[in-house]
């Protein structure tokens, strides 16, 4: 349990507050690049962004460069997402300013001749660059820093695959849904089981584990009290979960918590998954998820087309949620599922975020064992919290040179001997190493 002056403290993210702060250190996705690509209902590419509770508007000026300015125009504060874009940036209808993707003031065209009145004008313009099929902004002071060597970042285009959904709730809940590795025993319980090795959107957890021939679903009912390891890593925690099935025999998951905002999930031999959780403001945030494939190139197409039939445009936002029960069914619960809302395991995960207030009241709540990577995590967050207050300067968890480069980060599913934690850790990460040396993109020139 957490004061109220705590939780506020790890979850607010204005610019004044603590967690805002924080989370500005870091680069941000803000849009994918598809919404731009001319498939969406609207492909001119100027867009209202709002980010860690600030309105932006984004756009592309005439000569591809991006830009992620004020959204206000400094002038008297028309709305620059209705800007046109022309002459080298977006010029506000009001008056006619112009302003270019550095937030320069270009042109007053209904000041006098000769006015000199731009040169005096600024308008707030946050660094933003392409990478791994999404924008990402720079929110910080100061110089960016690298970004760090993720596989979604240095994997080529064609093996990486970019998608967002907006979540009405705080997203230090939803980031914590996913350092959880106990709930899936719950949450995502189905009681019937499928054939292994078959694979549908969003029944990731009924066919991860490589290899076996036990279905996913039985592991996951019968084994409902799973082992947790939690080390800390340069870049935040690393947690293995096993849930023994027999003394020779434990199935491993290895997942990883990457500071301050995302963590990093198998999602099956071939694939991994780095999820991003973005605040819009302090009560609702979008998930960006990357998924990188080690083997054959991604299929976007499909992946897309199963993910925009579930999400509303242009927001991202599931068609499924409050407004509509989550699809809950009361037979279906009896008899189907655990929360009897459909097969969509991401729809389950919404719902517990979301069920949990706009923001959790951690005032009340009790944690337990399985919460030990969320403990470890609110740790950290408080610890860096109070460093920054203490001195800007402080060094941030994943922000130093050897962080930023280390590859990965490893994520395992698979079904392994029996053994100590630590021994099955090295099997883990061994099975990490296997499929990264052998990874078939990396054949290929990038
Ligand atoms: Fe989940």
């Amino acid at each position: 349990m957490m004061s109220r002056e705590q939780n506020d403290r790890i979850t607010r993210v204005g610019p004044a507050d603590p967690a805002g702060r924080l989370l500005r250190r870091y680069w941000q996705p803000v849009a994918l690049l598809e919404e731009f690509d001319g498939q969406q209902s609207s492909a001119r590419p100027v867009k209202a962004v709002r980010l860690l509770g600030e309105d932006f508007v984004l756009f592309r000026d005439e000569a591809g460069a991006w830009g992620l300015l004020d959204r206000d125009c400094p002038h008297r504060g028309a709305d620059l997402a209705y800007g046109r874009r022309e002459d080298g940036g977006l010029r506000c209808p009001f008056h006619g300013w112009l302003f270019d993707v550095t937030g320069r003031c270009l042109d007053t065209p209904a000041e006098p001749a000769g006015s000199r009145l731009c040169e005096r004008i600024r308008q707030r313009a946050l660094p933003v660059r392409e990478a791994a099929g999404a924008l990402w902004a720079w929110p910080g002071e100061g110089e960016p820093p690298p970004f760090p060597a993720l596989d979604c970042f240095v994997a080529p285009d064609s093996h990486v695959f970019a998608f967002k959904g907006l979540w009405e709730c705080n997203w230090l809940q939803s980031l914590e849904v996913g350092i959880d590795p106990a709930h899936a025993s719950f949450l995502h319980r189905f009681f019937e089981d499928e054939v292994p090795g078959e694979q549908s959107y969003g029944r990731q957890f009924r066919s991860a584990s490589g290899e076996s021939e036990l279905p996913m679903t039985r592991l996951l009912r019968e084994h409902a009290r799973p082992e947790i390891s939690v080390e800390p890593t340069a870049r935040g925690l690393q947690l293995l979960a096993l849930r023994r099935i027999d003394p020779h025999t434990t199935h491993l998951r290895l997942t990883q918590h990457l500071f301050p905002q995302a963590f990093a999930i198998p999602l099956s031999e071939d694939m991994t998954i780095v999820q991003y959780h973005v605040p819009v403001d302090d009560h609702s945030n979008y998930w960006f998820a990357f998924f990188t494939s080690f083997g054959d190139a991604i299929d976007k197409e499909r992946m897309r087309g199963q993910r925009l039939a579930l999400h509303q445009m242009p927001d991202y936002r599931p068609r499924v949620g409050r407004a509509n029960q989550y699809g809950f069914d009361a037979q279906e619960q009896v008899r189907q599922t655990f929360t009897g809302m459909g097969h969509d395991i991401n729809v389950h995960d919404q719902w517990a975020c979301e069920s949990q207030g706009r923001i959790q009241d951690r005032t009340r709540e009790h944690l337990g064992t399985t919460d030990r990577a969320i403990i470890a995590a609110r740790r950290l967050l408080l610890k860096a919290i109070d460093a920054l207050e203490r001195d800007p300067a402080s060094p941030l968890p994943g922000l130093d040179a050897g962080a930023l480069a280390e590859p990965g980060p490893p994520t395992v599913d698979a079904i392994g001997p029996g053994g100590d934690i630590d021994a099955l850790r090295s099997f883990a990460l061994s099975l990490d190493a296997r499929r990264r040396a052998v990874a078939r993109h990396r054949e290929q020139p990038a």
